[in-house]
């Protein structure tokens, strides 16, 4: 043979916890609303204003119009008549047909349109109210893009001047993926309607998630849930909402405006650059972890910005109603159904505690020093109120730069409990790194790797995980959990990738990724044994071909560069023509994009490996740079 793997069974390897791989879920590629959140109706509560995003109105995704001679007009109102104070914009429908005929709005759903199954049964219901003395008849029409009935019209009555909730089951009779819902009032007056849902009847667990998506997440076995975030998490405002500046900008994401009956929580625009309902919020996010017996890890916004950005508050008493705001989320999450935030979950529907035992605080802050003296203050009052709770602090947003060396010295000398790292690099990276981990100080903090990726879709990049995998295990000692993200992506709506599930309005599948996350969190062992393989080595072979850059590669010498594999696989490209793709060759070093993926700054330290002269090995095959001289 080749090879001889010897395993000591009497050999006694670190312990492998059964929570070590898991999920990170992030609001990012629509994964919530048009994704996990079942809800067939997109902008049901008419919050898309122009502040979520300049392209989005109070109308995104529907359709004003007069059917069999029906007449009136429709626009969207922000006023003393409103839902609730968080629920402000509402649809106003001024109606003229005194003679028969509708009018009202169609919804154009996600995707392609509404997907619904010939024989299930979706739940209608809106928030309104008519100051017709006679009542409003309304119709509720569910029909293809061609007009045509998928299901019977289901009737309703909207009785009086004050906001009402009514609710009517409508049964498919046909199956499509592109359906439309149209909302239609008879006679005159003002229609006020608000909250315009229709959410299928069969969901994972009857729990509101989308089942075919909670069932690939499900399915992995994870041993945790991250959520929310992310970028979304600690950056944009860390105000809360605020209902005079009428939602003036994308908030951080702040688990007070995600609970309690879906009417009254507030909608954002997201830091990712899209309207989130918070149909998907907390509550949602622990009972789906409960589902699938993963543990929920929460992260919250530390006050301090990364993602691009580089704020930190000066305001003490907003940093002190997050401390309060995030033991108010343990509270919420284990408090006895007598406390205030445990009677909240209990009102929810859950009055049993979640069993909440990790906390992260932040994601990737840019301001170290700022950062770290904002974590010692919500680790210390969260250790005073609930010394068993472990509260997790990060190493910034780049595995390999100041802030992370700077971060990592200030955790450890804290003796922060654990520290999530995040790291987005080449398969060659993923392969050369196998031993990271080996020379990690083990009495330090542990690692919890919240984010990592090998950057494309390839089988190789699945590979190139799972050997880096074995690196993280053989680790298990440090090396605590770790969750490749982010987790999902509407094909129509993307802002990263790669991602590990991908969606449109009824079909998911997963990528290689997911088949070899599935392999490894359905196969976790209980402990390492440690073992010898003997036998031929692969040496690790030097780049060959036209790879002798002694400096670095200049916009002015070079127009084109790549890196390939012998079968001519791109592994990283540019063209120097400017823009994101810019290479400048000094500190700090421009951007690279990946072939097939978006841009990343993190690429350029794969390519610092890679690129700088002496430094370009391979570890099983040969990677060739060539770089093109400029003509022009
Ligand atoms: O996973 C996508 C993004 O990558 C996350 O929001 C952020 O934490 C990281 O930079």
């Amino acid at each position: 043979p080749d090879y001889t793997i010897t395993v000591d069974p009497a050999a006694t390897g670190p312990a492998i916890a059964g929570s070590m791989y898991g999920v990170f879920f992030e609001d990012i590629n629509f994964a919530a609303d048009g994704g996990l959140y079942a809800e067939l109706v997109r902008n049901r509560s008419f919050e898309f204003l122009p502040a979520d995003n300049t392209s989005y109105r109070g109308l995104t995704a529907w359709t004003p119009g007069g059917e069999s001679g029906g007449t009136g007009s429709a626009s969207t109102v922000n006023d003393a008549d409103r839902l609730n104070e968080r629920n402000r914009t509402y649809l106003k429908l001024a109606l003229t047909s005194p003679d028969g005929g509708r009018y009202g709005v169609t919804n154009s759903g996600w995707n392609t349109g509404f997907a619904v199954r010939r024989g299930a049964t979706y739940d209608f219901s809106l928030w309104a109210r008519s100051d017709s003395p006679a009542g409003t008849p309304v119709t509720v029409v569910l029909r293809d893009a061609a007009g045509e009935p998928l299901a019977a019209p289901a009737e309703l009555t909207v009785r009086g001047d004050g906001w009402t909730r009514y609710a009517v089951p409508v049964r498919a009779s046909r199956t499509t993926d592109a359906g439309r819902l149209a909302v239609l009032a008879g006679g005159t007056g003002t229609l006020r309607l608000d909250m315009v849902s229709l959410m299928p009847r069969d969901t994972y667990k009857n729990h509101g998630l989308r089942r075919d998506l909670a069932e690939k997440i499900a399915a992995l076995r994870p041993g945790f849930v991250r959520f929310p975030g992310g970028c979304l998490v600690n950056t944009g405002s860390h105000y809360g909402y605020d209902a005079a500046s009428n939602f003036p900008r994308a908030r951080s994401y702040q688990w007070k405006d995600t609970v309690g009956p879906v009417e009254t929580r507030a909608a954002n625009a997201n830091f990712w650059g899209y309207h989130q309902s918070y149909g998907l919020g907390y509550y949602e996010y622990f009972q789906f972890s409960e589902d699938i017996g993963a543990m929920p890890l929460p992260v919250v916004p530390a006050l301090v910005t990364g993602c691009g950005q580089n704020r930190a508050t000066d305001d003490p008493a907003l940093l002190q109603r997050h401390i309060q705001d995030t033991l108010d989320l343990i509270e919420f999450a284990n408090g006895p159904a007598s406390s205030q935030w445990g009677a909240l979950r209990a009102r929810m529907g859950h009055p049993a505690p979640f069993g909440l035992t990790h906390v992260a605080v932040g994601n990737e802050e840019n301001l170290p020093d700022a950062y770290f003296a904002n974590f010692l203050k919500f680790r210390d009052a969260i250790a005073a109120r609930y010394p068993g709770i472990t509260v997790v602090g990060n190493s910034g947003p780049d595995d390999q730069g100041a802030t992370f060396d700077n971060l990592w010295a200030k955790n450890r000398a804290a003796g922060v409990a654990m520290v999530d790292e995040h790291y987005y690099n080449s398969p060659a990276w993923f392969l050369g790194n196998n031993r990271r981990y080996d020379g990690y100080d083990r009495a330090g903090p542990k690692v919890f790797l919240g984010e990592y990726a090998s950057l494309d879709t390839k089988l190789f990049n699945s590979l190139s995980e799972a050997s880096y995998m074995t690196g993280l295990e053989r680790n298990a000692d440090v090396v605590r959990m770790a969750s490749y993200a982010p987790l999902l992506a509407n094909i129509d709506n993307v802002q990263w990738r790669p991602d590990m599930i991908w969606f449109d309005n009824d079909e998911s599948w997963g990528t290689t990724s997911y088949q070899m996350q599935k392999l490894f969190m359905n196969n976790v062992g209980d402990r390492v044994v440690p073992s010898r393989a003997t036998g031929k080595v692969i040496e690790p072979k030097p780049i060959t071909g036209a790879i002798g850059l002694s400096t670095w590669a200049t916009a002015a010498t070079y127009d084109d560069i790549a890196v390939t594999t012998p079968g001519g696989q791109v592994l990283f490209s540019d063209d120097f023509s400017g823009g994101a793709g810019q290479w400048t060759p000094v500190e700090p070093r421009g951007a690279w994009s990946v072939v097939d993926g978006g841009y990343r700054q993190s690429d350029t330290a794969a390519l610092d490996t890679l690129v700088k002269a002496g430094n370009i090995t391979a570890t099983d095959y040969d990677l060739t740079l060539k770089a093109t001289k400029q003509t022009g």
